[in-house]
């Protein structure tokens, strides 16, 4: 029996809970250190999957050792962005938080694969990385599936069609430096330049870029979690059931498209094992610098850690 656990009982990690036992991928531990929150959740949505016939129960608990034997362990725990705030300015708080709970994940599941939600996303997969000591094909930052379904979401509205009809990829960072491939972008096939005139293709970049605030801004009261906790649950599929697809996701490159050590979102073969591989898609000219600028601002970012005391 395939065994799931989530680290946050926070919207994200509910909503990745919900959707992955509607799914019927796993048996599910969701932890929080709120343990009445983790219980309270955990037997909400036992009780939804009975109403839906789905035999899977959610084990809310505050306590690691239920976590033990995982296959996957999700970790969304840390705190969300407010209006105003960019996702670095999380960095500090974050990066104590993601790191002590990799530690107790880790003592309990030596051989899961890990999954990284908090933001930052690149740095916090790179502090689960190095915290764990795991090989890079069992650590992987969630961010180009939400990212590329809100690239498909947008351009579904510019052209008033289903998004199920466009192809998106966005790599890079999770951030505002995140590079949509625009030049890979098409509808039934036919690329979006041939449909979408240039300035206004330009502005759904600058809206998938800053996707994530507009939401923050609407909500006021913390950030989005219906599309993360999807997107977070569509790699869990791909991998628990060996899917072997293409998703765009934050891993550690050695070497590929130019960058050594850092955690970079880029196509990723996903199946059993984590990531199978690094896709190599060419990038245009323009892409490649956009790449090149996010990949900056990563490093900066996780520099800019290495001062802190934390
Ligand atoms: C977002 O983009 C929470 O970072 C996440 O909505």
């Amino acid at each position: 029996m395939l065994k799931l656990s989530i680290i946050g009982a926070g919207n994200v990690g509910s909503h990745i809970a919900v959707y992955a036992a509607g799914k019927d991928l796993a048996d599910i531990v969701l932890l929080d250190k709120d343990e009445g929150k983790a219980r309270g959740t955990g037997l909400d949505i036992t009780q939804a999957m009975a109403m839906a016939n789905v035999d899977r129960v959610v084990k809310g608990t505050g306590d690691y050792a239920d976590t033990a034997g995982s296959d996957i362990v999700v970790i969304t725990a840390g705190l969300a962005r407010k209006p105003g705030m960019s996702r670095d300015d999380l960095l500090g708080v974050n990066a104590e938080i993601v790191r002590s709970v990799t530690r107790e994940v880790v003592k309990h599941s030596p051989d899961c694969i890990l999954v990284v939600v908090t933001n930052p996303i690149n740095t916090m997969a790179q502090l689960a990385f190095e915290e764990s000591g795991f090989p890079r094909e069992r650590v992987i930052g969630v961010a180009g599936v939400l990212d590329s379904a809100r690239f498909k979401a947008f351009i579904a509205a510019e052209l008033a069609i289903g998004a199920s009809r466009i192809q998106t990829m966005v790599l890079g960072d999770h951030g505002a430096q995140m590079v949509p491939l625009v030049d890979h972008c098409t509808v039934d096939g036919v690329p979006i330049r041939e449909k979408i005139p240039e300035e206004r293709i330009q502005a759904i970049v600058d809206r998938v870029q800053h996707g994530g605030s507009e939401i923050v801004k609407l909500l006021r009261t913390g950030s989005a979690y219906y599309a993360p906790g999807t997107a977070t649950v569509e790699l869990l599929d791909a991998i628990l059931n060996d899917h072997q697809h293409t998703l765009p996701c934050a891993v550690l490159l050695k070497g590929e498209y130019g960058v050594d050590g850092l955690f970079v979102g880029v196509p990723v073969l996903i199946g059993r094992n984590g990531m199978e591989e690094v896709v190599d898609v060419h990038l245009t000219e323009a892409e490649t610098r956009a790449f090149q600028l996010s990949v900056e601002h990563i490093r900066e970012r996780l520099e800019q850690l290495a001062t802190m005391a934390v």
